[in-house]
């Protein structure tokens, strides 16, 4: 094996997929792409990976509510754009053409272009590793959303997109909680 310099080794796991978090700071909503997530348990409970940098996250801090919304390939272009630019002087519904539907429980917005929703609670920040600690309390799909691919961040610009799904559920049959 050749030796891969230590700063690309988080490009290796970085995990996927991309998704937009919503939030709301009691005057208006707000979108930032998010590729640092991780799922923490059966239970739906997940961390993201964000600070005092964005916009967003006095309102994660503050309302301690947000969506999860997952945006598929279709999309790629707008998630890059949310990404690179600041709720702190942008609309970025507006400004990307995206339609805030009313949640059941947060008041940060769905999205109704995404693939699927997810309305979450700030349960935790670990300030050490920014980490925002966020547990589901209702959740949504779009059966009728045609291209269902979503995109996993490699960390250097470049994506992958979702591709051959491959069913293993007998053999991890032990694994999986039942219904699921
Ligand atoms: C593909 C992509 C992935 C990103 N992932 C993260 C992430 O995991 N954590 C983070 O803090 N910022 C991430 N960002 C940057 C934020 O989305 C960006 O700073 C955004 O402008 C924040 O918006 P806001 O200032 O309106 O909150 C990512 C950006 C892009 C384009």
């Amino acid at each position: 094996m050749r030796q891969l310099k230590l700063s690309k080794a988080f490009t290796l796991v970085e995990p996927g997929p991309v998704v937009l978090v919503t939030t709301h700071d009691g005057d208006k909503g707000n979108i930032m792409t998010i590729s640092w997530t991780m799922v923490l348990d059966f239970k739906p409970v997940f961390a993201i990976t964000t600070g005092e940098w964005n916009h967003s996250f006095a309102a994660l801090r503050d309302r301690r509510e947000c969506v999860i919304a997952i945006p598929p390939v279709d999309m790629l272009d707008k998630v890059v754009g949310i990404g690179t630019c600041s709720g702190a002087d942008t609309d970025k519904f507006a400004r990307f053409k995206l339609t805030a539907v009313p949640g059941r429980v947060v008041r940060a917005p769905l999205i109704k272009e995404c693939l699927a929703n997810i309305e979450c609670k700030v349960v935790d920040i670990v300030r050490k590793h920014d980490i925002v600690v966020l547990e589901g309390v209702a959740a949504y799909v779009d059966p009728a959303r045609k291209e269902k691919r979503t995109v996993h961040a490699v960390g250097d610009g470049t994506f992958v997109v979702d591709g051959r799904r491959m069913d293993r559920r007998k053999l991890m049959a032990s694994k999986i909680p039942e219904g699921l």
